[in-house]
């Protein structure tokens, strides 16, 4: 560490042999401790992900009463009043960094009866849309509103719906999931559509807490009524994360690793396939079926080749994107990924954050307005680059260093926290050869 912000990461001198269990999935934390909210009883979230990002879920349940029982590595226990016991914010509620908590938090509130609910977030919270939320929500007849920048922060009048049906104009599972939340109580059913299917985690869940929730086919999902049973969780590792490695993996010559008990969830594994089209050797072993795919996850180096991808792609790989865009760089030919608009709203402009860091590191990368156009393989040089407060791109930078002829100084490598607070731990482990 050269400042408090600034770490320097020199290049892996020999290839990853890894076998280990990523941290629990992020996406399925955030559902097991927002959706203990709405039925009473006791709720348990085995495995769950301690981050910065799930650690505002727990806020906002606890200032709607839920109360934490017990918190430690392992396992969360959480006792909930169930909606007729939800009680009224006393406070503005802070989102901190999550679009997670904050939009599924504005489909929660909106089930409150007759309550103000008020949730903020950080500077980049703040600039990200959320009257994609508000809107839909407003049309199913619910009282949300939003800066006139249609951004944070939010205000909720809870009350039922109406119901009826909502087309979405982007694929998000965030948005759909805010839909299905607030939908639970309406008067009526209510269905919504989505452009291109997102990751159904909530959907899985809501169908394990004995909500009726049927999907239609065609991007579409109805709500019909509220979960009756508390939620039993075992959270599965987190792909996203794990995906790291497996760039990392893919990257280094006589490369292997194995991420054990893994989400296989289709919608979360467009990374993976990816990877195997470029040409590495990709592999899952499943185990478990229910509520949600689970098992291994095992890449093999191999020489890479470029590839295409384009908005049908881009939801199950959304989150991965800026890490394809480091394999493209030392893939055989020209790569292309349009489609991907979507990144410019994450928790930095992903575009434009990919692109210079990269860049910086001697690729050749054009930011275009929906993706990038690459070229390789072009050798990593070492250099200055910058995370912009974004845990992704922090986290993709550190396998680029891993990969690159010199230094990298990255600054904003805190930000890993967000997701994965035991990552540089992670990386020196790796990188000392240890195999887990
Ligand atoms: C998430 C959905 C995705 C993803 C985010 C987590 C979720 O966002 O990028 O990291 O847990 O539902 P969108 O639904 O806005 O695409």
């Amino acid at each position: 560490m050269t400042r408090a912000s600034e770490i320097v990461l020199t290049p892996w001198e020999r290839p990853l042999d890894a076998y280990f269990r990523p941290p629990g999935d992020k996406s399925i934390t955030h559902r097991g401790i927002l959706f203990s909210a709405l039925v009473a009883g006791t709720h348990t979230v085995e495995g769950w992900l301690d981050a910065h990002d799930t650690r505002s879920s727990l806020r906002l349940v606890e200032a709607l009463g839920v109360v934490v029982r017990e918190q430690t590595r392992e396992r969360l226990i959480l006792e909930s009043p169930g909606r007729s016991g939800w009680r009224e914010p006393r406070q503005p509620v802070d989102c901190g960094n999550s679009g997670t908590t904050m939009r599924l938090g504005i489909g929660l509130a909106t089930g409150l009866l007759g309550g103000l609910t008020v949730l903020y977030g950080d500077a980049s919270l703040s600039a990200r849309p959320m009257a994609r939320v508000a809107e839909p929500l407003r049309a199913l007849g619910a009282q949300v509103w939003t800066r006139s920048s249609g951004t944070a922060p939010v205000a909720i009048w809870g009350g039922p719906l109406r119901g009826g049906s909502v087309k979405l104009p982007v694929a998000s599972a965030q948005v759909k999931s805010a839909v299905l939340l607030a939908g639970l109580w309406a008067e009526e059913a209510v269905t919504v559509q989505e452009p291109l299917p997102s990751r159904d985690h909530s959907e899985r869940l809501l169908q394990a807490m004995e909500a009726e929730v049927r999907i239609l086919g065609d991007g579409q999902v109805a709500v019909e009524g509220p979960p009756r049973r508390p939620l039993s969780l075992t959270v599965p590792g987190d792909p996203s994360s794990a995906a790291f490695w497996a760039a990392l993996a893919a990257l280094l010559p006589g490369s292997r690793m194995v991420a054990e008990s893994v989400s296989l969830n289709p919608g979360r594994l467009g990374f993976y396939e990816a990877l195997r089209a470029m040409g590495a050797e990709v592999s899952y072993q499943r185990a478990v079926e229910s509520p949600e795919p689970a098992g291994d996850i095992v890449v093999s180096s191999r020489s890479l080749r470029a590839i295409h991808l384009a908005a049908p792609d881009i939801p199950a790989v959304i989150d991965e994107l800026p890490l394809l865009a480091l394999l493209a760089t030392q893939a055989h030919g020209r790569t292309v990924i349009s489609g991907a608009g979507e990144l410019r709203v994450k928790e930095s402009d992903r575009i434009r954050a990919t692109a210079e860091g990269l860049s910086r590191l001697g690729a050749e990368i054009r930011e275009l307005a929906d993706g990038w156009e690459i070229e390789g393989p072009t050798p990593l040089t070492g250099g200055e680059v910058e995370a912009f407060e974004d845990h992704r791109i922090a986290m993709m930078l550190a396998v680029a260093a891993a990969v690159a002829t010199g230094p990298v100084h990255l600054r904003g490598a805190e930000a890993v926290a967000i997701s994965y607070p035991d990552f540089f731990a992670t990386y020196e482990r790796l990188r000392a050869g240890a195999a887990s």
